[in-house]
């Protein structure tokens, strides 16, 4: 019989299919990274790593030929060691680092685990600010790791850049253990030159090693294309991110780290910075997970491979291009942003000093015609986290489906429209008066979408 589920699936890929995705942290998969994560790999047990001395100079086609050695639990390894291998020299290639780790199950998991894998309970660790951009896993007081370790916030200056000033006093005030520069509402590029410079004056102060880490979740895309500055040629240890983004993998983490890669069996007896490779192995597994998800790796590998070609390059400059066009356009129609545009995929708009609404009354209203983005605070937001004066938006996903900066601008034009509506209806419950007009445009969003197929149509 029939499972209502697969009703429900069909729904979501008519909604996808009929809709613009404009929520940055979206993208829409290729079918063969759709069928690695839809294969019998789900089936396999595979706790522990395939093995990594020796190998690294191999070549792919060697990787997929030979048996591996591993560090198992389980029989049966054959295959999924040499999935998960190559996955790690993908992952590697992509973002220039010594080691991969593709086993986290999110990147929330990731970043746990690296803080796991460095600091003991109580140390401080210096962090964005979510209200300014950064991540719920970066310190929040809901969150696991900040019931463990002190979290410290930095947050951004007047211009919308990442407050380097302060970052530093913080460094030098506080006893850090580790430097984080990550967010997930961020329009900028950070300087991770200046934030290198941070870490080393303040390890020379503290007299003890400082673990520098990047959480480029959102832009690990554009890092990987190469129009990105990638962290790791800064001095950063360890580069953490989504592979669901800009990447355009599967849901999942993953860890890319510098240093030497060792054995993850073995035991150690003092952290140092250059074994953090292994430090971020034993943290994966069996420090905080379980079994990895082995279909879900499968895809992050054949995700890489495809970042690997020069057409990802082209479409991570599309992106870009995208998104500063959809910028200006926004400006054009009095819409106020963050840091005044973007230097990557996403914008963050004031929507209340543009319109005088709120991000929750807009994200709303969009919803109604068919184009998705997030409310979102903004640095000093007086609305509070559920009725936010911000929304975030982003290109990723519409650029994977072709649309150009023609587009942009009629993107630019219905949101100006329901801006005004909103305006007009002042309420959440008065959105029901409009209607109509938002039938209109619903209708012109889905004329548009359709013309751009999913990849996966
Ligand atoms: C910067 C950053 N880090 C971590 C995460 C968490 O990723 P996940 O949702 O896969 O746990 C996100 C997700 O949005 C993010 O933006």
């Amino acid at each position: 019989m029939k499972d209502l589920v697969f009703d429900l699936i069909k729904k979501e890929e008519i909604r996808q299919s009929e809709g613009l995705e404009l929520i940055p942290s979206e993208n829409y998969v290729s079918k063969a990274v759709l069928k690695a994560m839809g294969s019998v790999l789900t089936n396999k047990y595979s706790e522990g790593y395939p093995s990594f001395e020796g190998i690294p100079n191999w070549s792919e086609a060697e990787i997929a030929d030979k048996v591996l050695p591993n560090y198992r639990y389980y029989g049966g390894q054959i295959n999924v060691d040499r999935i998960e291998r190559l996955a790690i020299e993908r992952a590697c290639k992509l973002f220039k680092a010594d080691h991969a780790n593709v086993q986290p199950h999110s990147g929330a998991n990731a970043n746990e685990a690296v803080y796991f894998a460095w600091c003991e309970p109580g140390d401080n660790i210096l962090a964005m600010n979510l209200g300014h951009g950064g991540h719920l896993t970066h310190g929040s007081p809901v969150t696991r790791s900040a019931k463990i370790y002190n979290f410290i916030p930095y947050g951004t200056d007047k211009s919308g850049d990442l407050d380097y000033d302060e970052m530093e006093s913080l460094a030098m005030e506080n006893d850090v253990k580790l430097i984080l520069v990550g967010y997930s509402a961020f329009p900028l590029v950070p300087d991770f030159e200046r934030v290198a410079a941070i870490r080393e004056k303040a390890a020379a102060k503290w007299g003890h090693e400082i673990l520098l880490m990047a959480d480029m979740a959102h832009v690990a895309g554009l890092i990987a294309a190469g129009i990105h500055p990638n962290p790791l040629d800064f001095g950063f240890n360890v580069m953490t991110t989504t592979t669901h983004k800009t990447l355009r993998g599967p849901r999942g983490g993953l860890i890319l780290t510098k240093g030497k890669v060792g054995s993850p069996l073995k035991k150690i007896e003092h952290k140092s910075l250059d074994i953090i490779p292994t430090l971020v192995d034993k943290a994966v597994f069996p420090g905080t997970q379980g079994g990895p998800l082995e279909h879900v790796i499968a895809a992050k590998a054949v995700a890489f491979g495809e970042a690997l070609k020069p057409s990802f390059k082209t479409y991570a400059k599309n992106i870009v291009k995208n998104a500063k066009a959809l910028a200006e356009e926004l400006k054009k129609r009095g819409f106020v942003l963050q840091a005044d545009g973007t230097e990557n995929h996403l914008i963050l708009i004031d929507v209340m000093k543009s319109y005088g609404i709120n991000g929750k009354l807009y994200e709303k209203a969009l919803d109604l015609i068919g184009l998705t983005l997030n409310a979102n605070a903004l640095p000093g937001d007086t609305g509070g986290a559920f009725r936010p004066n911000g929304v975030r938006l982003g290109t990723p996903a519409i650029t994977t489906r072709g649309l150009g900066v023609k587009e942009m601008a009629k993107i630019a034009e219905w949101m100006e429209e329901v801006a005004k509506i909103c305006k007009e209806a002042g309420t959440e419950e008065k959105l029901a008066d409009h209607q109509k007009e938002f039938d209109k445009l619903h209708q012109e969003v889905i004329a548009l979408a359709t013309t751009f197929p999913l990849p996966t149509a």
